[in-house]
């Protein structure tokens, strides 16, 4: 092209970026690699071949690791934590020093990762490396404020942490910054379609004064992956990446003890009103779809726009894409870059092709070689289409109409997903009415897909859990100092030979949706005193009542709306109707455990509940200042509905403290009483009914925690499963809960002690941070 033909065209001409120091990088390592361990370079073993998908060529090999390669990296992290964790301080320098590396040499990281993932190279250099310095700057800060802000935590030790292809160093960033910050060393695992920049990363580690064994880069195929999250001395496991791996893994580590975070996939709704300014909600969508090829969890791949505007809506949105750049990754006037790899390439040809709906692709110009896919729109779908519900990880956008708001509420929510969710609109009314009724752990007003270390990322429901980002996000790393107290298991009291009767049998039954209904097998167990006195009888649970327990915390679905301030009203009002009634329950609890404590924990079980009122109108969110046109607002928000399992030992105390914090921060609870002790739990009854407690918000089961632990870890319509049962349930309830990923807080053989409030704990566990980026300021 001439220049006289550029002026007149107004094309642009190619602009590609030199690739030469990357592949002298490549070059200076004869194009093999072996794994990162202990500062050193293994020597390259089973290699297979790192492609670019833009051209197919073979850029360098890489090493597959085995189960001993992951052995030899765990070992060096194991022996490199107790120095590292030590001094956060030179931690925080060392963090420093790796963001201004990751600057310093931001345009051979950003043409590298071009050349490995095939992402434009306008994202690589603009948004990418970029987001990566800014990781670790803010977590120098972490490390350099833990000893003054987070003085009763520490490092959970070694963490495995293993990372998908579509954001490479990104995600190696999100990972390494918050748990080297905290103190822990890491063996991570890049996924095999793009290894490069992370061991391009690990080989300048060692400028930046990382320790050897702090960091260890192991590279290789789903199967290293495994031998990672099968290692018995890893203390965690962070994992991006599809759902199905994703539910693998919490079923490979339950019970193990190991801390899990899991991001997995969406299906994100982008939400567009008929007030929306339309040229930018179209702008947005460039953003939200056919950024990074489409190839991003949080993408939003779902467009739902309002009925009116969606003629016209749809047809400035063809003219927008037919506008859209496609071709060679390098050149810096691209939009849309190469899909990753031509197996991912397939996966996407075949899910649009098996599909219903009106399709239609970009007329833009296609690239004739290489791994290409046109920007594509799809309408006419079902909500209930394949399409619609399964995420396609490629430039592929589906969209419907709604007609009001709580339709697109509908529509948004009406997937097995809850990652993030977008909302344009101009009416700023509208957008905060609809953002805390998205089901999603971060909603964009009037933007999309941005982020920021300091503004938590993360989803709900089987798009996972666990925050990457903010203060929140270090929870994941670290954990409470000091010893945990140990486990007790109580047997229930046996029949005595000689039964001591007494003359008027109080029955009791299973609470739910604020009534007493009778246990649906028609079992019950008797309950005797160490003196050998019938104290009553407790109905036995089985499944049905769980599930009619779970139906009756959809009913109470309202408690989540109420304001923090008519919860602790509710949560004083119980701890003053248990005050009037204390004698009754003190009695009550020395009858069943034969000792002299019932006053005094009766009188702890009012504390608890005065506290969680305290609680219930204090924890608050954040505003979160990210270096963006706008704040991230951190809301906490209830986790929705919990199931959980009371400790056997302190049978009112050990019940008022967990359903109190999950009360006071607006979940439903279903709570299964201490086995051996079941009486003070049916008691309690009718202090519930006298306190205003709407119906269904508190649920109590009696029964065996054995039988009702795979039913409440296994339903597919309860949020979170709670253990400090006497009876070790954490592998059962971890195993099961892989099935729609629910958030799960097991003890894993470990005691609690009831005589403290482990507030920040229960905080954490009750609430689930979502974040809203809404415009602000300039
Ligand atoms: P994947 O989930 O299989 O791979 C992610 C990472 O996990 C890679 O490092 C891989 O080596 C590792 N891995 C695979 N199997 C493992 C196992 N059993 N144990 C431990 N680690 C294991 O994702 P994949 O196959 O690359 O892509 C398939 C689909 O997953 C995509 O089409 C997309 O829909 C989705 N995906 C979602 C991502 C997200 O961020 N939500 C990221 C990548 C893929």
């Amino acid at each position: 092209m001439n220049v006289r033909e550029i002026f007149e065209t107004m094309d642009y001409g190619p602009a590609p970026e030199d690739a030469a120091q990357a592949m002298a990088w490549l070059d200076a390592h004869k194009r093999t690699f072996g794994h990162f361990i202990d500062g050193k370079w293994t020597k390259p073993a089973r290699s297979f071949p790192s492609k670019n998908p833009a051209t197919g060529e073979i850029l360098a090999k890489v090493s597959q690791a085995n189960a001993s390669d992951i052995d030899k990296a765990v070992a060096a992290a194991r022996k490199a934590h107790k120095a590292w964790a030590k001094d956060a301080k030179t931690r925080a320098r060392v963090l420093y020093a790796l963001a201004r590396l990751i600057q310093k040499q931001s345009r051979l990281f950003a043409t590298l990762e071009t050349l490995d993932n095939g992402k434009p190279i306008r994202e690589s250099r603009d948004i990418d490396i970029p987001l990566v310095a800014r990781h670790f700057y803010y977590h120098a800060g972490m490390a350099q404020l833990m000893d003054a802000e987070l003085p009763d935590r520490e490092a959970l030790g070694v963490c495995g942490q293993i990372i998908p292809w579509n954001f490479p160093l990104l995600m190696l960033a999100w990972k390494i910054a918050p748990a080297l910050a905290m103190g822990n060393t890491v063996v991570l695992k890049p996924a095999e379609y793009t290894s490069l920049t992370a061991l391009l990363f690990a080989d300048l580690s060692r400028e930046a004064g990382v320790p050897p064994g702090v960091l260890n880069i192991v590279t290789g195929d789903g199967s290293s992956g495994e031998a990672i999250v099968k290692h018995s001395d890893i203390d965690k496991i962070a994992f991006t990446g599809s759902t199905s791996v994703g539910r693998k893994i919490r079923s490979e580590t339950a019970g193990s003890g190991k801390k899990l975070t899991l991001e997995l996939g969406g299906k994100s709704p982008y939400i567009v009103f008929d007030d929306a300014d339309i040229d930018s909600a179209i702008e947005g969508l460039v953003d939200a779809i056919w950024f990074n090829q489409g190839q991003v969890c949080c993408a939003g791949s779902r467009l739902l726009v309002q009925e009116g505007i969606s003629d016209g809506f749809y047809t400035a949105l063809k003219a927008r894409m037919d506008k859209l750049r496609v071709g060679d990754p390098l050149d810096k006037c691209i939009d849309v870059g190469a899909v990753v790899d031509p197996v991912q390439l397939e996966t996407i040809t075949k899910l649009v092709s098996e599909s219903a709906g009106d399709i239609y692709h970009a007329a833009c110009e296609m690239p004739e070689k290489g791994c290409y896919y046109p920007p594509t729109l799809i309408t006419g779908l079902s909500t209930a289409d394949n399409l619609m519900q399964e995420e396609v990880f490629g430039p592929v956008l589906v969209a419907t109409t709604f007609r009001t708001p709580g339709e697109a509420v509908e529509l948004a929510n009406n997937t097995r997903y809850g990652l993030a969710a977008t909302v344009w609109t101009e009416n700023v009314n509208l957008a905060l009415d609809i953002a805390p009724k998205l089901t999603a752990g971060v909603v964009w007003v009037n933007a999309t897909n941005l982020f920021d270390a300091a503004a938590g990322f993360g989803g709900v429901r089987e798009s996972g859990f666990g925050r990457e980002g903010g203060w929140e996000g270090l929870a994941a790393y670290t954990k409470s100092k000091g010893k945990a107290a140990k486990l007790v298991q109580i047997a229930p009291v046996a029949a005595p030979e000689k039964a001591d009767v007494e003359s008027l049998d109080r029955t009791a039954k299973l609470y739910i949706g604020g009534n007493q209904a009778r246990p649906d097998g028609g079992y019950s167990q008797a309950v005797w005193s160490p003196k050998g006195r019938l104290l009553g009888h407790a109905g036995l649970a089985n499944r049905k009542d769980l599930r009619n327990a779970v139906e009756a915390m959809n009913g109470a679905q309202g408690w989540g709306r109420t304001t923090g301030h008519l919860r602790a009203q509710v949560l004083y009002y119980l701890g003053e109707n248990l005050s009037a009634r204390s004698d009754e329950f003190a009695r009550r609890i020395n009858h069943m455990t034969g000792k002299r404590g019932g006053a005094a924990e009766v009188d702890a079980s009012i504390d608890r509940l005065f506290t969680w009122a305290a609680w219930a109108d204090k924890y608050d969110g954040a505003a979160k200042g990210v270096p963006l046109r706008g704040i991230a607002l951190a809301m906490n928000e209830p986790v929705g509905k919990i199931v959980a399992f009371a400790s056997d030992d302190a049978p009112l105390l050990g019940l008022v403290s967990v359903i109190a914090p999950a009360m006071a921060m607006g979940n439903r609870i279903t709570l299964i009483a201490s086995e051996p002790y079941p009486l003070a739990a049916t008691d309690f009854y009718q202090v519930l009914d006298t306190s205003d407690v709407p119906g269904g918000v508190i649920n109590i089961l009696t029964g065996s925690h054995t039988e009702l632990a795979p039913q409440a870890g296994g339903h597919m319509d309860v949020d979170a499963v709670w253990t400090f049962s006497g009876r070790d349930l954490s592998t059962v309830i971890e195993r099961e809960a892989a099935g729609n990923v629910k958030r799960t807080w097991v003890n894993n053989g470990k005691g609690h002690d009831w005589s403290k409030v482990d507030a920040a704990t229960f905080l954490a566990a009750a609430t689930e941070v979502k974040t809203v980026w809404v415009p602000y300021g300039e």
